[in-house]
Order: structure tokens, then C-alpha cells, then sequence
């Protein structure tokens, strides 16, 4: 039997385990918020879809009960603000360190084994926060951002391209963050063919600029921050973890002199499977490549600075 929990029963967290029950990433999913009776809700609502996706995997929710969350294999945390039109994910560091913080150390009372993935933002900060409260091994700590990132990048090769998504490859690395993510245009490809030979540069310029505010477009036009890749993306993670594929998806990880970098979460491919990350790939990067990343891990770092441990 495999169960994963979502904190966070809100936009992404919700979408998220639907995604996973339609999937059938797990047998079950459990769905946990502080907001009286929108997680029952919710479960009853999908499992309501059972009968009509032909789906089995078992769906519930809670309010504020850790006990119905017990042995989880992964544990996704979403709780927590997401940001407004015109703002950034580092100013909601605030209010989301102190929630992150009791929801990681609620949930590991009773799932001491979980893989932990970290979706609430800003979310390279809320994994290294994760790291620093809960002490577990690095390798059980994921930060979602480059898979939704990455996904992003290839829409907006495949619209410039005029191509299926499905037949684009690409990945972003660095900070989930509108001004320290790097979408990798050097390894970028349409079916192994490099983009950078199909599109001039003025376009690949703009395909790079649109990934970074992809995530803010989308608040602009929302009101709020996006859920359906979001939720999607985590699902990708998390189905990779339960069902050990060993697929290279780029995370936020604990770095310990990886890309010559230490003491931050940031993304990095890394190989996903039982246990959480496999392995961190270190990939070798050009020297303007270079110059991003550690641009990147600067802000991060920054952004650590204002946690309050
Ligand atoms: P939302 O407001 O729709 O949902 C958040 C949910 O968390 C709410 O239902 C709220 O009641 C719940 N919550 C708050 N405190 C809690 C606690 N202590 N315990 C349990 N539940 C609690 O927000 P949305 O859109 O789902 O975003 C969630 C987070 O994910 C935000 O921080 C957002 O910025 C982040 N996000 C991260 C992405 C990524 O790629 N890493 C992508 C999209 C959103
Ligand atoms: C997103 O990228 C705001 O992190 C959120 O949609």
C-alpha cells in the first residue's frame, strides 16, 4: 500500500492529488488543511469521479488531524500564502516559514520515514528550511520548482517552434525565482534537434524571458499564483518517488559542493526514486552558464538570510 499526504488543501495542493488519484500514483492520498471542512470536501468531491475516470486510488480529508496522515511515503507541502499580482515568492517568506516549520515537524511525528517534497514558496528557502528543522538526510528532501519550470520553458519552445510540447526537451536549473532561474537553452531540443539551430536568437532571448516570468504572467491574469502546472509538477515528482523511476527531473537539493556550491537548496537535475534523490547530475556548465548559477545561488543564499533559524 502506498499513501502520500498534501498539506495544503488549497489551489495546487488539491489539484495536486487529483492529478496523483487520476494518475493512481498512490493507493491512497490524504489531503490535510487548517480550514474546517475544505479538505473533506474536496476528497469527497474527486472520489466522486471514481465511477467516472474508472480511478482506484482511495481519496480523503482532514482538518488539522496529523493521525490521518500516519506512515505516509511522501509528504507534499503546499500549505501556506501564495502571491498577488506584483509581488515576488521571496516576500512571502514571512508568513510561510512559520507554517512550513510546524507543518514539517506535525507531519514527521507520525511519517518518520517520508519523502518530503516542499512546494510552498519561496520555495528553494522553504527546502533548505525544511533541511534545517527536520534534520533528515538530504536525499529526503525534495523542493519542487524545475520540473514547473521546465514545463513552462518547453510550452514556450513548442509555441515558438510551432511544435507538439510533447516533442520538445529542455530543463531549467538555478532558484525558482522570477530573476534566478536558468532554462538551459544550450541543451534545449525538438526531437534531439538543438532549438538554438531552428530559432534565431532575438526568439530563444524571448522563449528564455517568458520562462522566467512565467510564473508572475500567470498571477497577473489569475489574481492569484497558477495550480494546474503547479499541481501537475508535483504530481510528476512525487509519481517518480513512489514508483522509483529513477527519472531526471530538475529539483531544489541540498548542495554540498555540487556546481560549487554548498549550504543551499537550489535546482539541479537530479535523479528521482525510492528514497527520494537518487543522485544530484552535475552537468558541465559553459562559463556564462557558470556566471547564472552562481548569480543565482547568491540570491538564494540572500533569501536564507531572512529566515528566522
Ligand atoms: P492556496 O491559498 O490556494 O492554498 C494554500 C492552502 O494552505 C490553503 O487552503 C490554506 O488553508 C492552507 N494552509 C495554510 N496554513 C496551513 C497550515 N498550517 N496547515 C495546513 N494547511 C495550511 O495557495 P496555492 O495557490 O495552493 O499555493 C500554495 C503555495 O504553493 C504558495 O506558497 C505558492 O506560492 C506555492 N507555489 C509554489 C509553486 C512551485 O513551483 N514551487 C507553484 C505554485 C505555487
Ligand atoms: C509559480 O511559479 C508562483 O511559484 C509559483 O507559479
Amino acid at each position: 500500500m502506498s499513501k502520500v499526504t498534501v498539506v495544503g488543501a488549497g489551489n495546487v495542493g488539491a489539484t495536486a492529488a487529483n492529478v496523483m488519484a487520476i494518475r493512481e500514483v498512490a493507493d491512497e492520498v490524504v489531503m490535510i488543511d487548517i480550514k474546517e471542512g475544505v479538505s473533506e470536501g474536496k476528497a469527497m468531491d474527486m472520489m466522486q469521479t471514481a465511477n467516472l475516470l474508472d480511478m482506484n486510488t482511495r481519496i480523503c480529508g482532514v482538518t488539522n488531524n496529523y493521525e490521518a496522515t500516519a506512515n505516509s511515503d511522501v509528504v507534499v507541502i503546499t500549505s501556506g500564502i501564495p502571491r498577488k499580482p506584483g509581488m515576488t515568492r521571496e516576500e512571502l517568506i514571512g508568513v510561510n516559514a512559520g507554517i512550513v516549520k510546524q507543518v514539517t515537524e506535525s507531519v514527521l511525528k507520525y511519517s518518520p520515514n517520508a519523502v518530503i517534497v516542499c512546494v510552498s514558496n519561496p520555495m528553494d528557502t522553504m527546502t533548505y528550511l525544511i533541511h534545517k528543522v527536520s534534520g533528515l538526510p538530504k536525499n529526503r528532501i525534495i523542493g519542487m520548482g524545475g520540473a514547473l519550470d521546465s514545463s513552462r520553458f518547453k510550452y514556450y519552445l513548442s509555441k515558438a517552434l510551432g511544435a507538439n510540447p510533447n516533442e520538445v526537451e529542455g530543463f531549467v536549473i538555478g532558484g525558482h525565482g522570477d530573476t534566478t532561474m536558468i532554462p538551459m537553452r544550450r541543451f534545449a531540443t525538438l526531437r534531439g534537434i538543438p532549438c538554438e539551430t531552428l530559432l534565431d536568437k532575438e526568439t530563444m532571448d524571448k522563449v528564455v524571458a517568458d520562462t522566467m516570468v512565467g510564473g508572475a504572467t500567470l498571477t497577473k491574469l489569475l489574481g492569484t499564483s497558477a495550480w494546474y502546472a503547479p499541481g501537475a509538477a508535483t504530481a510528476e515528482v512525487v509519481e517518480a518517488v513512489i514508483h522509483d523511476q529513477d527519472a531526471i527531473i530538475p529539483c531544489s537539493a541540498l548542495l554540498e559542493g555540487e556546481y560549487g556550491e554548498k549550504d543551499l537548496c537550489i535546482g539541479v537535475p537530479c535523479v528521482l526514486g525510492k528514497g527520494g534523490i537518487k543522485k544530484i547530475c552535475e552537468i558541465e556548465l559553459n562559463e556564462e552558464e557558470k556566471e547564472l548559477f552562481a548569480k543565482s545561488a547568491a540570491a538564494v543564499h540572500k533569501t536564507n538570510e531572512a529566515l528566522p533559524c
